[in-house]
């Protein structure tokens, strides 16, 4: 038997197959263009989506006895805006969840409509990555575009719809769009009001590993699979990373050191950070979770390695650093795209401090990666505050792959860093949902436990953590400094 999961990411399609021992049989990555049209936006074409997961799924399916393939599930990026119009046809790009466009309608919505009824609704407030201010951008700025508007969905509700014909979200993913009542998992009738939309333009709501129906008769025959494989809904990327590194337990911990990163906590109950500063959202199996995102997390590495060392070699570029670096005084604030949590604000820009003339580039590089781990630190230190009791994380995503930035990260946290047999994160995560939705484990928790295994533990090393404690207490006084000046 195979199971299909498929990660719509921001910068790429990823596929794989697994069998009902949960091994790999074969991966395939398509990539697609992200448009940056103006100062702050971020759009992606959706069709770019769909052509590059049937390209992939036609690669995967080469070689494979296609009629053993039983579901297929998703997983997707957050938060982005896809609408359709009467034909089902895309009114327009899909605006992403790093596009910051929306300050003004954030501002009405907490200022106005007031963060404290926004939070009551649906336990967040708005930032501009969520969907709800993008809608208000949209019906103010194309409201032709949006008197058009039949459905609404995210990135991978997008790949489901067009794979089982069924109008279909999950909750985890859902969470992230501000019109979502989290704690009571319904849509909140208070939002929709507010942004003007009903409920019929919006997506029956499933757990993330209910299956919502079959693939579609033409596209089975297609890719000559069978006509009952399953399409099970997925979640959103974050949710569904931490099942495919068997993050599913009450506390249990996860770093995503994918283009954004993100610390993930699970929890029984449903909780909310005083302030907000966290995201308090859905998870894919039957519970909840909080989580804060640094915007630009592998985004900065990149952006420095290929953009700035114009190179595509990351081990040469990293294994330049020495340990004597590590006393050094340069930082690097890695708000390339506006941060998240904590600051909350689409104009912090990205900076070093702390050069003199000795100054290498592997001072710099080094920066990079302790200035991801610092705003990492920021959102684990919040955590902290709400006693949430984390002494292990898993780690994944593309940057955990370097071992040096992993062992970064434990100091840094000062907590056991694990690495697990898996390392495709989402991809693998939504393969595995995949299998609950069939019917082959009674639970998420169950499929976890007979997959994931620790294959690899990185220890805090006590002297590096008393000098990152200093260096961590002189990062996050840089920001507080300079955020006037980021500003138009
Ligand atoms: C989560 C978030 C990102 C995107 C892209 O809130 O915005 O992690 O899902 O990966």
């Amino acid at each position: 038997m195979y199971f299909i999961g498929i990660d719509i990411g921001t910068s790429s399609v990823k596929i794989i197959a697994i069998d009902e021992l949960g091994k790999i049989i074969k991966s395939v990555t398509r990539e697609y263009p992200i448009y940056f049209p103006k100062p702050m936006w971020s759009e992606q074409y959706p069709e770019d989506w769909w052509n590059k997961t049937i390209e992939g799924l036609e690669e995967l399916l080469e070689g494979i006895d296609r009629s053993e393939v039983k579901a297929i599930s998703m997983s997707g990026q957050m938060h982005g805006l896809v609408i359709l119009d009467e034909r089902d046809q895309v009114i327009r790009p899909a605006i992403l969840w790093n596009d910051q466009r929306t300050e003004d309608e954030c501002s009405y919505l907490n200022d106005v409509i007031d963060r404290e009824n926004i939070s009551k609704w649906t336990g967040n407030i708005a930032l501009t990555g969520f969907t709800a201010p993008k809608l208000l951008w949209l019906k103010k700025n194309e409201p032709d575009n949006f008197k058009k508007i039949e459905k609404i969905m995210l990135p991978k509700d997008y790949i489901a719809y067009k794979m089982s014909g069924v109008f279909a979200t999950d909750f985890s993913d859902a969470s992230g769009t501000l019109y979502l009542d989290v704690k009571n998992r319904k849509w909140s009738q208070n939002m929709l009001d507010i942004l003007n939309i009903t409920i019929s333009q919006l997506p029956k709501l499933y757990n993330s590993y209910e299956v919502i129906g079959k693939i579609k008769g033409e596209l089975a025959h297609r890719l000559g699979l069978n006509k009952d494989v399953k399409i099970v809904i997925g979640g959103g990327d974050q949710a569904v990373a931490a099942v495919g590194g068997g993050v599913v337990g009450k506390d249990q911990c996860s770093v995503s050191l994918g283009t954004s990163g993100v610390v993930f906590a699970n929890s029984n109950e449903f909780a909310v950070d005083k302030a907000n500063r966290l995201h308090s959202f859905c998870n894919a199996s039957s519970s909840y979770h909080v989580m804060g995102v640094t915007l630009a997390a592998a985004a900065s590495l990149k952006w420095w390695v290929e953009n700035i060392n114009k190179s595509k070699n990351y081990d040469s570029i990293i294994n330049e650093i020495k340990d004597s670096d590590l006393d050094n005084q340069v930082f690097f604030l890695p708000y390339l795209m506006g941060e998240r949590t904590p600051h909350n604000d689409p104009y912090a820009r990205g900076t070093f401090i702390g050069m003199d003339m000795t100054t290498q580039r592997e001072d710099m590089t080094l920066a990079v990666l302790e200035g991801v781990a610092f705003s990492l630190r920021d959102i684990f230190e919040i955590m902290k505050e709400m006693k949430i009791n984390i002494s292990e994380i898993t780690i994944n995503g593309g940057g955990a792959r370097n071992y040096f930035w992993c062992q970064i990260i434990a100091d840094v946290l000062n907590v056991k860093v694990n690495k697990v047999n898996s390392d495709d994160g989402p991809a693998y995560g939504a393969a595995i949902l995949a299998t609950v939705g069939y019917g082959l484990f009674d639970s998420v928790d169950e499929a976890c436990e007979n997959f994931i295994k620790t294959t690899h533990t990185i220890y805090p090393d006590g002297n590096k953590v008393a000098l990152y404690d200093v260096k961590y207490n002189k990062y996050r006084q840089i920001y507080p400094c300079l955020k006037e000046l980021f500003r138009k």
